[in-house]
């Protein structure tokens, strides 16, 4: 796998079994991550999960833990299970919650343990939400101070947005993966993403792996779409 497909994780965002499934397979050794959400994991469960990850490489199991640490440790491990690659929890669960992610990745590994990542404040929420929810930070100064929590606790990363990226990066060092969503190539339809980034000025940015969904799972020909985004890079 070339070093920039590495960086490409494709968000198959949907409820058809037989649609996830065969779009994985197309797109296999093109994407280096397939990402498999709360909508795929609600519908089909850890068994897709572990079906992907056993015939389609590396799986980003996005459904964002957030509960007391025991829950998410047991949970954390189920989801190391699957075989899943990465895995991620809300940052705002805290410090003992986040330990206990790690630890229970690494408990449930098969092999070598997912990486953890945390998500900071889901770019959905902006300034009145944070007043309304008694959050008196900016939505920067959040997400900067839960991502340096979330590298003192063991976390491999965070799931930021773009326009984060860099500030991140520079309170959290090089090692720190940065995974960003909100991903629209200059070719592709903003779709409901408001603040959106091309995949190469997210990487400029500092961002690690990029998350595409629908510019390339609506395409035409995903597997063109995806090749595209990678000739961008
Ligand atoms: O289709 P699109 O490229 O917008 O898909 C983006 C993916 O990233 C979706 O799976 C979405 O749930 C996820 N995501 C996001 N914004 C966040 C966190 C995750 O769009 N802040």
């Amino acid at each position: 796998m070339s070093e920039k497909s590495d960086r490409l994780c494709v968000a198959l965002d949907g409820s058809d079994r037989s649609w996830i499934v065969s779009t994985a397979r197309t797109l296999a050794g093109t994407a280096g991550w397939l990402k498999l959400g709360l909508e795929a994991f609600t519908a089909h469960g850890p068994a897709l999960v572990a079906e992907m990850a056993a015939e389609c490489g590396r799986v980003f199991l996005d459904i964002k833990l957030h509960d007391i640490p025991t829950t998410v440790r047991r949970a954390a491990a189920n989801c190391a299970a699957t075989g899943a690659a990465m895995l991620n929890v809300h940052a705002g669960g805290g410090r003992a919650m986040l330990e206990a992610a790690v630890e229970g990745a690494q408990r449930g590994a098969q092999a070598s343990p997912p990486k953890v990542l945390a998500v900071t404040l889901l770019t959905s929420l902006d300034r009145g939400s944070l007043d309304e929810l008694g959050l008196p930070a900016t939505a920067d100064e959040l997400v900067v101070r839960w991502a340096r929590l979330a590298r003192d606790a063991g976390l491999d990363g965070v799931v930021a947005s773009a326009e984060e990226a860099a500030a991140i990066r520079r309170e959290c060092g090089p090692a720190f993966l940065v995974v960003t969503p909100g991903i629209r190539p200059a070719w592709s339809a903003a779709d409901d993403q408001r603040r959106v980034m091309t995949p190469a000025a997210a990487l400029a940015a500092g961002a690690d792996i990029l998350v595409v969904g629908r510019p390339i799972t609506g395409a035409p020909s995903p597997l063109d779409a995806a090749r595209r985004v990678l000739e961008e890079l």
